[in-house]
């Protein structure tokens, strides 16, 4: 094992398929995707990467790829099918013999405890903008835990409940579909709570190691020199960033900008006041010490001042003179270093180990003739970013792991098969795997 940890990401949603199989109950994502016109084209995750069956091939993939760990994650709908009560034992064998089919092979595991596929069942109680949910959450990781923690020793709670909640709950384009805007800023305290819950949980099962995955993106102002941009640049951050990881380190909420209190115009003090859904001791509970921050970054967010009859106190505006990717998202290597950097600086000594848990881009990957996915544009990207990371590094920030997204192209969400980000293309009529010139790039750059 390097000091420094290589890896690769997954989710269990993305590429498990056996969607019916061994007892797993329907997830969100289950419900969202067989909805027509919620994913384009009526893509589903029924058999994905077919992963559930091929899992062998998959962890032989890794080990030729020589990474250190892997990132993937736990379904809770297979390890408890209605969300709470009664056990599958079914799903927790699934996940034992991919641990240990990792370890033999030498890579640590490195699970996430909730990637997105809440249990139906739990989603027709409220999901999460019940309180109860992050209850349920921190149930379902003891049981896990009590199974795993004798061998895993690096844990992930949530993947970007920020990305959760404005995708899922705020514009609906996620699973569960709810649109409710500004209604939405419970999900964020619940699955925070959910969160502190559940590493309560984790270290009494023993685990030596927890993190949370939180997305976040350095938010610019479209003219810097526009007192008006640059607030509007600092709500979006409060947002997207600060929102997820103030209560994490410094035990508290942010201040919300004027606009973005549900309900209020006026601009309130705080998050927590303003909804009234944050109770005394929630906060203690959000603040329990963590191991790692997870960081995963794809580009920054450009932001100028909101029309006059704008909801939100920023207009997102288009970041343009960057390559972009197939998704469109701008390539901007130097934005992981100016994220790494800001969250040293506003954290200071509060601040734990960052490592990069997601970054990567979809790319139109097509075998050449010979059979050759040349994915020159991936290199470069991952290049850049390794680079932009050292440079965070050379700053301070200590960074200790990267972690490419994705090992394998898969189900993106609600643009189904159309984005690839594999280091590894999966045909999917066929789910024959065939490594891209980025796995054997990347494999290289991290034996050395
Ligand atoms: C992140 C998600 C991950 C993947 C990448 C492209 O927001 O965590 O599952 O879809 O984006």
């Amino acid at each position: 094992m390097h000091t420094f940890i290589w890896g690769t990401a997954t989710a269990a949603y993305q590429i498990e398929g056996a969607a019916d199989e061994d007892g797993r109950g329907p997830s969100i994502w289950d419900t969202f995707s067989h909805e027509p016109g919620r994913v384009r084209d009526g893509h589903t995750g029924d058999v994905a990467c077919d992963h559930y069956h091929r899992w062998p091939q998959d962890v032989a993939l890794l080990a030729e790829l020589g990474v250190d760990a892997y990132r993937f994650s736990i379904a809770w709908p297979r390890v408890l099918p209605e969300g709470t009560g009664a056990v599958n034992p079914k799903g927790l064998d699934f996940y034992e013999r991919l641990v240990d089919a990792l370890l033999e092979a030498g890579i640590a595991p490195v699970p996430t405890l909730y990637h997105w596929d809440l249990p139906q069942a739990l989603e027709d109680r409220g999901g999460w903008l019940n309180r109860d949910t992050a209850g349920y959450f921190a149930d379902y990781v003891a049981v896990v835990a009590e199974r795993l923690s004798d061998r895993v020793s690096r844990w992930i709670t949530l993947n970007e409940p920020f990305v959760h909640m404005v995708q899922g709950y705020a514009l609906g384009v996620h699973a569960p579909g709810r649109a409710l805007m500004l209604d939405a800023l419970p999900v964020a305290h619940h699955q925070l709570l959910g969160h502190g819950l559940a590493v309560r949980a984790l270290r009494a099962a023993g685990a030596p190691e927890v993190w949370i995955a939180n997305n976040c993106s350095p938010a610019r102002p479209a003219s810097p020199s526009s007192e008006a941009d640059r607030a509007a640049a600092e709500a979006y951050a409060t947002l997207h960033n600060w929102l997820f990881n103030d209560p994490l380190f410094l035990g508290t909420y942010p201040d919300l900008p004027s606009g973005l209190s549900p309900g209020s115009s006026s601009g309130e003090p705080s998050f927590g006041v303003t909804l009234g859904c944050v109770r005394d001791g929630d906060l203690d509970v959000i603040a329990t010490p963590i191991d790692g921050l997870g960081v995963n970054y794809y580009n920054p967010t450009l932001l100028a001042a909101p029309c006059p009859d704008d909801v939100l106190p920023f207009d997102i505006v288009p970041l343009t003179g960057y390559p972009t990717t197939a998704f469109g998202w701008p390539v901007v290597p130097d934005g992981l270093r100016e994220l790494l950097v800001a969250l040293k600086e506003r954290y200071g000594a509060a601040l734990p180990p960052v490592y990069v848990t997601e970054n990567g881009c979809s790319q139109p990957d097509v075998p050449g003739q010979d059979g050759v996915v040349d994915d020159q544009a991936r290199i470069a990207f991952l290049d850049g970013h390794i680079a932009a990371l050292d440079r965070a590094r050379a700053e301070g920030v200590d960074v200790r792991g990267y972690f490419v997204w994705s090992l394998l192209d898969n189900f993106e969400w609600a643009e189904g098969y159309h984005q690839r980000f594999g280091l590894v293309h999966v045909d999917f009529a066929t789910q024959r795997r065939t490594p891209k010139a980025s796995f054997h790039w990347f494999r290289e750059r991290i034996s050395t």
